[in-house]
């Protein structure tokens, strides 16, 4: 029998403290004004000294755990995209958080896809589980990217929050509950445009590094946005043509929150209504690997995405990667 890969469940979780435009006009030379008009974001969350990336996926995991109705037991694997992890080479962050859970003697791991990479395992979620290798795959996006946003630097840290997003994968032989399609790629001509140039092998920590403040994210801004709207819309147009759907069949477009002006541009390009939009931009600012799960459960818990609603997901990132995934929400 064909089984196919399902979301069945969703949750995030978003630190308590927030930082406001008016709280960066006192850091760097900003006006709450410049940022509203150039970025949409009003604040984003900023994680305490108590929690790392790992706090922040657990506390995202045990909702979409509970609301999957597993137990730990039938979960056969942790995986957790990010790029701002507990510890720089190792343990890994999908291990931390699977200590901390209670998760035992299943394989965890990471993987580094910046701000695509809870679309990319979406992606190897499929095949894992569509492979009948796996049953329940627990995912995680998880960023305290706070603590490599450098607080100097007005074209970056206006833009980035901390937060973490998780679903639980399953087996399902429904198709109406199914992950339909996912396209995934990258190209890393463009890697330079947005990179932690310090602190890996290439350039390894020192004192010399820490006054370049070379272990803090740089973006050539301008030229990241123009990329990102293009590639954010012709991914959408090859997986909706792959597929034969147009924009009127998407019940939720829930897009990569970077910018609101990317969001428009990409959403006008692509004909989809604004009522159908996923925001959260306004209150999170960019939170990386958690911005898609988080956007999801933001619609899920408001009531918006319901069972077997088909969601289209749409993603860019540092690498350049980027993808899209035609997902039917799996969960009750
Ligand atoms: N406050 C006030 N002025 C600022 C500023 C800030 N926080 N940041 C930059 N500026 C200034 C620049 O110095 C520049 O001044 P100049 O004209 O005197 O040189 C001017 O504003 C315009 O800068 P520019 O970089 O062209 O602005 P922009 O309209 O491109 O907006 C970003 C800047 C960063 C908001 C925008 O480029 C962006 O969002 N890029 C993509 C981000 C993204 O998607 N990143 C992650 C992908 S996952």
């Amino acid at each position: 029998m064909r089984v196919y890969a399902s979301l069945k469940s969703i949750g995030s979780y978003a630190p308590e403290k927030i930082l406001s435009n008016k709280d960066l006009e006192k850091m760097v030379q900003t006006s709450d004004e410049w940022i509203q008009k150039r970025t949409g974001i009003l604040e984003r969350r900023i994680a305490s000294k108590d929690e790392s990336t790992s706090d922040l996926g657990v506390r995202a995991a045990k909702i979409a755990i509970k609301r999957a109705g597993i137990k730990l037991e039938e979960i056969d694997g942790v995986i957790c995209a990010t790029l701002s992890p507990d510890y720089m080479t190792m343990p890994s962050t999908a291990s931390v958080i699977s200590h901390k859970l209670g998760i035992k003697n299943v394989m965890a791991f990471d993987i580094s896809a910046a701000c695509s990479g809870f679309v990319y395992l979406l992606n190897l979620s499929k095949a894992l589980i569509e492979s009948k290798m796996y049953k329940n795959l627990l995912i995680i996006g998880a960023e305290k990217i706070s603590s490599f946003v450098d607080y100097e630097d007005r074209a970056t840290c206006i833009l980035f929050g901390d937060g973490g997003g998780a679903a639980i994968v399953s087996q399902t032989t429904d198709p109406n509950k199914a992950i339909l399609d996912i396209n995934v790629s990258a190209d890393g001509e463009y890697g330079d445009l947005l990179i932690t140039p310090g602190g890996g092998s290439k350039d390894p920590c020192s004192l010399n590094l820490i006054e370049r403040r070379g272990q803090f994210i740089k973006m050539s801004g301008n030229e990241v946005f123009k990329i990102a709207v293009k590639t954010l819309t012709n991914d959408v147009i090859e997986i909706l043509e792959k597929n034969n759907l147009s924009a009127k069949d998407i019940d939720h477009f829930i897009p990569h929150q970077a910018n609101y002006r990317i969001i428009e541009a990409v959403r006008m390009k692509l004909g989809f209504e604004e009522s159908k939009t996923v925001l959260t931009i306004h209150k999170y600012g960019n939170t990386s690997a958690a911005s898609i799960p988080m956007a999801i459960d933001d619609a899920y818990s408001s009531g918006r995405i319901k069972k077997g609603d088909l969601m289209l997901l749409d993603t860019f990132g540092g690498g350049f990667t980027w993808g899209s995934a035609l997902v039917r929400f799996g969960g009750d």
